[in-house]
């Protein structure tokens, strides 16, 4: 029986003799592609056998899929009325905060009550959102985030494919996404790393801080396969799931992290960073990116927002180590303000999430194309010709 499908991966359309058949462009799981007489589509109760137009049709279907974990809320910031918080209260923790959800909104909060100060009066230009990361030209300053465990969230995509999708589309976008780690990935079988090596390394593994002899066979694995820098999420220490899953994770020490950054030649990125006194520590360990980030709010319930810290963090270590920051940014105008503290750059954790989920690539690159868009009018309002004219002078 031959069937039209759309791959919602690669975007791919073609006619199949064999529904069960992976896409024959990019090889996504049959999960991915969307045929017109597929019982499991139509019980999501929506007809998205095209593609989505627009990144609001993108959102529409992850609301439709994320059913009892994400609502995708315009203004998505961990409340405690959100279902993310009310679902998880107890329960595992989908797609809300940690706790009370208090770290979560403090990201969001901690964003919102910056403003922007408009400067109109001068010539005329077109802003350029370009930057470099690590060498690698990227059409704005934002890229995907560390995420990972998306399959767990109502079936919907494997993980496979959410990892393609965010690799995908962020490449599509002129940018590049990090990879996350969690409980069910292993050194053996591992999402993250085999989608890397399927888009022929453009992609960056962030990993649990498990034991140091499993982190060196992930970094070897990463090398082989031409990743551009690997990196640990230190916050994600406060994991307990990974240890119920027999695979624990741990403190790290400065002779742990440069015991890691000497066995790579790879750059190091250090994730999870909240304080100036952890930051430089890690740049007395050799580490080159200090990512910014209370992961999303989900490790650990009462911590200041990722705005609030980050000036404090950029005072100490600029110029010693390159500062990604993440944490409640949906938008330009929240790119900006996170520039303008003091990032050299932005990681988008749950908006990359909905957009794989809602779209495949192609939502994620409407998301991407969203930021650029809202970031490029930030620019040109706040009389910032390029990333570097960017700086606190634009905050009221
Ligand atoms: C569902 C989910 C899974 C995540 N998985 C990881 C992970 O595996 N590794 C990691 O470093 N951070 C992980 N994070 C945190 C993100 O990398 C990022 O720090 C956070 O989502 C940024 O906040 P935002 O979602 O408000 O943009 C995860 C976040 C979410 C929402």
């Amino acid at each position: 029986m031959t069937a039209n499908t759309i791959c919602t991966i690669c975007s791919n359309k073609e006619v199949k003799d064999n529904i069960d058949d992976s896409c024959s462009r990019c090889g996504a799981d049959k999960k991915s592609l969307v045929p017109e007489d597929n019982e499991s589509v139509k019980s999501f109760d929506f007809d998205f056998f095209d593609l989505p137009e627009n990144l609001e049709e993108v959102r529409t279907r992850a609301r439709l899929k994320l059913k009892g974990y994400c609502a995708v809320y315009p203004y998505c910031d961990g409340n405690p009325d959100r279902i993310c918080q009310r679902e998880t209260y107890g329960k595992p923790i989908g797609l809300g905060g940690a706790g009370s959800g208090a770290s979560f909104t403090a990201n969001v909060e901690s964003i919102q009550k910056l403003k922007l100060n408009t400067r109109l009066v001068g010539e005329h230009f077109e802003p350029d959102t370009g930057t470099s990361f690590l060498g690698i030209d990227l059409s704005l300053p934002v890229m995907g985030s560390s995420t990972a465990g998306i399959s767990k969230y109502n079936d919907t995509i494997t993980e496979l494919d959410f990892c393609r999708a965010a690799l995908k589309g962020c490449k599509e976008s002129g940018t590049i996404t990090f990879r996350g780690d969690t409980w069910f990935y292993t050194p053996e079988d591992n999402p993250a790393l085999d989608a890397i090596e399927m888009e022929g390394g453009y992609g960056i593994p962030i990993f649990k801080p498990r034991a140091q002899d499993v982190l060196k066979k992930l970094i070897e694995r990463s090398e082989k396969i031409n990743c551009p820098a690997v990196g640990v999420d230190l916050d994600g220490c406060g994991s307990t799931i990974m240890a119920k899953h027999g695979q624990p994770v741990f403190r790290k020490s400065v002779k742990d992290l440069r015991e890691l950054v000497e066995f790579t030649s790879l750059p190091f990125i250090a994730k999870g960073i909240m304080t100036p006194e952890d930051a430089e520590a890690c740049v007395e360990a050799g580490v080159k990116v200090v990512a910014v980030s209370n992961h999303g709010g989900r490790v650990l319930d009462h911590t200041p927002g990722v705005a609030e810290v980050l000036p404090l963090i950029s005072k100490k270590i600029k110029n010693k180590a390159i500062i990604t920051a993440d944490g409640g940014v949906r938008t330009g105008y929240d790119v900006i303000k996170m520039l303008a503290l003091g990032a050299d750059a932005v990681l988008i954790g749950r908006d990359v999430i909905r957009g794989a989920v809602g779209g495949g690539t192609t939502g994620v690159r409407m998301q991407m194309e969203r930021l650029k868009q809202t970031l490029r009018q930030a620019m040109m309002m706040t009389q910032c010709r390029d990333i570097k004219e960017i700086n606190e002078t634009i905050l009221f």
